[in-house]
């Protein structure tokens, strides 16, 4: 077994990204802009949006945060969208979810400029997607092919079984891995809550993507012998052994399946990081106006 060290690879991502934005002040041309906007309080939000800017300072991507308060209503929500829409300066933005009850995730999602879309989120950008099209691909989507990709991993012709439906990984996975492209080319099957006889299909599966989100879902008994696993679950658990008193577990029991499998992703360390290295690739894809020529 091999660990897919999404750490490194992440780690890699940003210094190749350093170097472009190096590249681009050295050309004359501004860095690239992205902008986040965080309404509310939720802590993990703010440690997200926190990441994200320390990420950002890194790699030479100027950074602006538009906090507001939890009582910031739909319409003053549109209207900095609005703003960030036409403001020349910003490259591309995300609005921090979860938001606000009062407020409809969906519709804002819809206002963004989907040129500006670096989360991927919107409608357009998702279609785009299924299209074939150049598009703005969410995080950890894109951060799943650029580890199967820069691990060398060979996906044509290979049955890809997807544990999870949701919006932001499930689907767009099953998309992505089943398009004609590198990664791609493989038949995909999306289990899900409604699926019978799960172990069944899941031993047929070459490449195995747990996004179903259950600790400890995936078991030695589910997984075809060299089968590559991708854990994207995240779970706190209480833990007597560390001195924060948890410690992180993804979807898979990853003890057994590791000594099943030919490659897998680590929890924490594999496909946790590569979400901001592929938030700061959109924004650099978004200054170079690569997607929406
Ligand atoms: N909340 C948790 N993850 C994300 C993300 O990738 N983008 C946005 N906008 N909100 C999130």
């Amino acid at each position: 077994m091999k660990l897919i060290d999404g750490k490194a690879i992440a780690a890699d991502i940003r210094n190749e990204i350093k170097a472009e934005v190096a590249a681009m002040i050295d050309a004359g041309r501004d860095a690239p802009h992205l902008a986040a906007v965080i309404v509310g309080d939720n802590p993990a939000s703010h440690t997200y949006v926190n990441s994200k800017e320390n990420a950002c300072r890194e790699v030479g991507i100027v950074s602006s945060v538009y906090r507001h308060d939890k009582d910031t209503s739909e319409k003053e929500l549109l209207e900095i969208v609005d703003f960030l829409n036409n403001d020349d300066d910003i490259d591309g933005f995300i609005v921090q979810l979860p938001l606000p009850e009062h407020i409809d995730e969906k519709m804002i999602i819809e206002r963004i400029r989907p040129s500006k879309d670096v989360d991927g989120f919107h409608p357009v950008n998702i279609g785009r997607m299924v299209q074939g099209k150049s598009a703005f691909i969410s995080a950890t989507p894109l951060g799943i092919l650029e580890l199967v990709k820069r691990t060398g991993i060979e996906t044509e012709g290979k049955h890809c079984v997807v544990l999870g439906r949701s919006n932001i990984v499930g689907t767009p996975v099953s998309i992505l891995f089943s398009r004609k492209s590198n990664p791609g080319n493989c038949t995909v099957t999306v289990c899900h809550s409604r699926t019978q006889n799960i172990k069944d299909i899941t031993l047929q599966a070459d490449i195995l993507i747990a996004a179903i989100g259950q600790p400890e879902f995936v078991t030695a008994d589910m997984v075809k012998k060299d089968a590559v696993v991708i854990d994207v679950g995240i779970h706190r658990i209480p833990s007597e052994k560390t001195k924060s008193g948890f410690r992180l577990i993804g979807d898979v029991k990853f003890e057994e399946v590791s000594k099943k499998c030919s490659f897998i992703t680590p929890v924490p360390g594999g496909v946790g990081p590569m979400t901001i290295a592929s938030l700061l690739m959109n924004t650099l894809k978004a200054a170079k106006k690569e997607i929406y020529v």
